[in-house]
């Protein structure tokens, strides 16, 4: 919202000095020259790069990363299948790093991972939401529901975990020095492992949810198997499950 209140501002500014002749269409190279020039420059030298904004990624990843220990703690209480409960063990475990990793990257920029910031609420109420739900699952439902519940969960909880490594690597792309090989050296160590997680997630989520409705279900789902770590993976894994299920449907 405040990106675009600026970018209103600034339109308004050049629509304002529109030129009526030469000597005044100069006065509007002059005021794109100072808004090219003047647009705040990061303490690494990346122009349009904005350093409250990307401080604030930090912070409400680490805030996710922190919700997101929670979930799968969950999310475990509802796992019914074995090899699930093998995976989601494995993602509670890097999960827990993943928060050390962001404790890491708090320090290289000098930021106070206690720090309040309204986006932390948000992220923490969500997280709070997808606990909630389960336990409820859990309390209302038979086992195989409240598993696909988590399920549904880990996937929402991991697709903004996904989101949020990308954002940060592009940004790190984009530094220099201390903190840019802080941030690089983060995301090296996470960003494979949140392919992971999202696109196996998906897959668990979507072949429960066949066996639940009584299709058959390929399990574990392809994505597992392929050791799927790309989007273009995961689309082939599903039409692969896809394959799978024709044939079965065939012999029935
Ligand atoms: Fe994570
Ligand atoms: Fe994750």
């Amino acid at each position: 919202m405040l990106h675009s209140l600026d970018l209103n501002a600034d339109s308004n500014l050049l629509r304002r000095s529109a030129p009526t002749s030469f000597s005044e269409s100069h006065d509007v190279l002059d005021l794109v020259y100072i808004a090219i020039v003047q647009t705040p420059t990061n303490q690494q030298g990346c122009p349009g790069m904005k350093d409250e904004q990307l401080h604030d990624l930090i912070l409400q990843s680490l805030e996710h990363e922190m919700g997101g220990v929670e979930v799968y703690e969950t999310a475990l209480k509802c796992v019914v299948n074995d090899d699930l409960k093998e995976e989601w063990t494995k993602y509670l475990e890097q999960t827990r790093t993943h928060v050390e990793v962001l404790h890491s990257v708090c320090e290289a920029f000098g930021l106070d991972p206690n720090e309040h910031a309204p986006s932390r609420k948000v992220v923490r109420t969500i997280g709070s939401a997808l606990v909630k739900a389960m336990h409820v699952a859990l309390e209302e439902g038979s086992a195989e529901a409240a598993q696909l519940v988590a399920c549904e969960a880990v996937v929402i909880a991991e697709t903004k975990d996904h989101a949020d490594w990308e954002l940060l690597a592009k940004c790190a792309e984009k530094l220099t020095g201390s903190k840019a090989a802080a941030l690089e050296k983060a995301c090296n160590e996470v960003e494979d492992q949140e392919d992971e997680h999202l696109y196996h997630s998906k897959g668990w989520c979507r072949e429960l949810w066949m066996q639940s409705l009584g299709l058959p279900p390929v399990l574990p789902p392809p994505e597992e198997r392929k050791n799927v770590k790309t989007a273009i993976g995961a689309s082939r894994a599903e039409q692969a499950a896809e394959k799978t299920r024709k044939r079965s449907n065939a012999k029935r």
